[in-house]
């Protein structure tokens, strides 16, 4: 392992300064005598992509050098060749991409340096083939397994996993893009009880440790499904913006200018610094959002990764730019963020990694700033659910139904059901089986003046997939005589209570409003229903409606 391993340390002593420390301390692979090493993200116990991927294997050397590469025990005689070559930061660098694996293992991955008659050896033991997801954003994707519902036995029950490994990046920030990671939390790790456990939790929000609880549960339900090995690569921050995490050819197109600094100035300053773990509040998630600068987080801790083969990438963050009032640019910066990480990482990776590569992400769940609806609709860019033409092979788990019951914390402790919609739309999008994995979608809406009422219909399959009304409270309308008055949060938006429905169309009462309806919202709310009781399901999949706002035509 040529990283050290320090995060113990550092999250128990200083975790306000870690970023600059890491900064300075940066782990150097170039003290020693020799330059030959693996990119910092390769180590034993590892997930390289499998078929019909190619993986790509990198590393460092001397210039001039040559390197062979040998996987054992499937490939007797196969040898990849390389020469060191001067890379983008002016150290020598060597790369192959290997010939499509088949998932399994265990294998053993051998570099060889040879220069001047002279053989130097490397070693990557335990290496699985399998398929590699990136799990990125902020808190509620650093959130660990630990502080989850059902914490013990979630831990426990991860033994029963050595085909799952886990990696998580250590936060760190930069100004310019990085070719490799500058620190690791942690190394390549075998699934058990103790890897998912991590270090103990420093008392500060974004500082949650390892290991991911979103990641874990998609990673391991995902393994269940398709039972080949997982590789589940953790680059997260809490409190942190999209802008952090995007190129800046997106902050451009987007015409974004705000720095970091006039987006604290923006946000009110936290009155508490005591935190409870799943009843978090959203101040305390934002105390420690640090000043991320623009394309920071993309720098340092998405760039270093571009090389890497894997198969796509899970994301839940939003939460920060609701809080700083910067939901009308988020549907611009979100899609082009997924495309432009799609880009880089086809183009880093040699063409190994899918242009369109599946990226699946947490529509926002609860909290108690009135700009979470707003976000959530701009996260599907204003279509109300994915994929759809703007954002294709991009799927999406609801969570505004998962909160703590009562409660308006940002940070719900129930990952398990997040994970497994993630992964139920994760079938269908990136693995193409023929699941239902999305919940009711509108399709229509009628409104019946005489009767004052509005039937929404819903594009359910009559007989085999069938509405399920939990709560009659979550429809609004509009009642207005102009639609350009229904702005968010003003007071032409009255309930309008479901009084009945049928296998596909709930009907609303209008009998609040005394004018014409023009619009229509559900689930509207920064934290509109208890636990799994939102309005509208379907019976057979238990999924729930997405929240979504629509017109009426008179
Ligand atoms: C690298 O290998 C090639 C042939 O495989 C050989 O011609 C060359 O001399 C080698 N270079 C070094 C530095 O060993
Ligand atoms: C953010 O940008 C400012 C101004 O360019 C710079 O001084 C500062 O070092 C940057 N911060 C980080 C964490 O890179
Ligand atoms: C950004 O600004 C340019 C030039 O004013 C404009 O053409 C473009 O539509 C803007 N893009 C967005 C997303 O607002
Ligand atoms: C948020 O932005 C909107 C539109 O730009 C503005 O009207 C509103 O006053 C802002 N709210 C806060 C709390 O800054
Ligand atoms: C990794 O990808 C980046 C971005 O495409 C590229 O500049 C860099 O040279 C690649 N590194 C290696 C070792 O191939
Ligand atoms: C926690 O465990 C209980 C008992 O097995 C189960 O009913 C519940 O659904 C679990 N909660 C989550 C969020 O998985
Ligand atoms: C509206 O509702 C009334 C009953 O209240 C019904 O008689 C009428 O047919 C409905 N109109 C439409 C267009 O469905
Ligand atoms: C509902 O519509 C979505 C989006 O068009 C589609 O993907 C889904 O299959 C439809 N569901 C049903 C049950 O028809
Ligand atoms: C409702 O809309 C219709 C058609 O646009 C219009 O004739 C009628 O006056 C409106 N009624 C009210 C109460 O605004």
């Amino acid at each position: 392992m040529i990283m050290e391993h320090k995060s113990r340390l550092k999250f128990c002593l200083i975790p306000l300064v870690v970023v600059v420390l890491i900064g300075e301390a940066t782990t150097d692979n170039f003290n020693g005598q020799s330059t030959f090493a693996w990119a910092s993200y390769y180590s034993d116990h590892m997930v390289l992509q499998r078929e019909p991927n190619r993986a790509v294997v990198w590393g460092y050397g001397d210039v001039g050098a040559n390197v062979t590469v040998s996987v054992y025990p499937t490939e007797k005689g196969k040898v990849y060749h390389s020469i060191v070559q001067i890379g983008p930061t002016g150290k020598g660098v060597w790369k192959v991409t290997l010939d499509a694996m088949p998932a399994g293992g265990p294998h053993t991955v051998e570099a060889v340096q040879t220069t001047a008659g002279k053989g130097q050896s490397l070693v990557l033991k335990d290496v699985l083939f399998g398929d590699v997801w990136l799990c990125s954003g902020q808190s509620n994707m650093a959130f660990t397994v630990k502080y989850a519902s059902n914490d013990s036995a979630e831990i426990a029950r991860a033994a029963d996993y050595p085909h799952v490994r886990l990696f998580t990046a250590d936060m760190v920030a930069s100004d310019s893009p990085l070719y490799d990671l500058r620190a690791i939390m942690q190394p390549w790790a075998v699934a058990s009880p103790e890897s998912i456990s991590g270090p103990p939790h420093s008392g500060l929000g974004m500082h949650w440790g390892y290991f991911s609880a979103v990641c874990w549960f998609f990673g391991r339900d995902l393994y269940d499904s398709i039972a080949v090995p997982i590789g589940l690569v953790v680059s997260a921050w809490g409190g942190t913006a999209i802008e952090a995490w995007s190129p800046p050819e997106v902050i451009k197109t987007c015409n974004f200018t705000t720095s970091g600094t006039e987006r604290m100035d923006n946000v009110p300053k936290p009155v508490s610094n005591s935190l409870l773990f799943g009843e978090a509040s959203w101040e305390a998630d934002i105390i420690v959002g640090e000043r991320q600068n623009n394309s920071a987080l993309w720098n340092a801790m998405i760039h270093p990764f571009l090389n890497m083969t894997m198969k796509g990438v899970i994301w839940y963050q939003g939460e920060a730019n609701a809080a700083f009032n910067e939901t009308d640019f988020y549907g611009c910066m979100f899609t082009n963020m997924i495309r432009t990480w799609r880009s880089a990482f086809h183009l880093g990776s040699g063409g190994q990694t899918e242009p369109v590569f599946p990226f699946g992400f947490v529509q926002l769940s609860v909290s108690s700033n009135e700009n979470f609806p707003e976000l959530r609709w701009t996260q599907t860019n204003g279509h109300g659910s994915v994929p759809n033409p703007d954002m294709p092979r991009v799927f999406m788990a609801v969570a505004v139904d998962l909160p703590i019951t009562g409660s308006t914390s940002v940070h719900p402790r129930d990952k398990q059901d997040v994970g497994s919609r993630l992964l139920l739309a994760a079938r269908h999008v990136a693995y193409g089986e023929p699941v239902v994995f999305q919940g009711p979608l509108p399709t229509a809406v009628k409104v019946n003046s005489s009767a004052k009422t509005m039937d929404v219909l819903y594009n359910m399959t009559m007989g085999t997939l069938r509405l399920e009304v939990r709560n009659q409270d979550g429809f609004e309308i509009c009642c207005s005589s102009k639609e350009n008055s229904c702005k968010p949060h003003t007071s032409v938006w009255v309930p309008a209570k479901i009084i009945a429905h049928t296998e596909n169309t709930v009907t609303v009462s209008t009998s609040m409003c005394a004018k014409n309806v023009t619009s229509w919202r559900y689930e509207w709310a920064p934290a509109p229903c208890p636990f799994k009781q939102c309005a509208v399901y379907c019976k057979e999949t238990q999924l729930p409606a997405p929240p979504f706002k629509g017109k009426v035509k008179s």
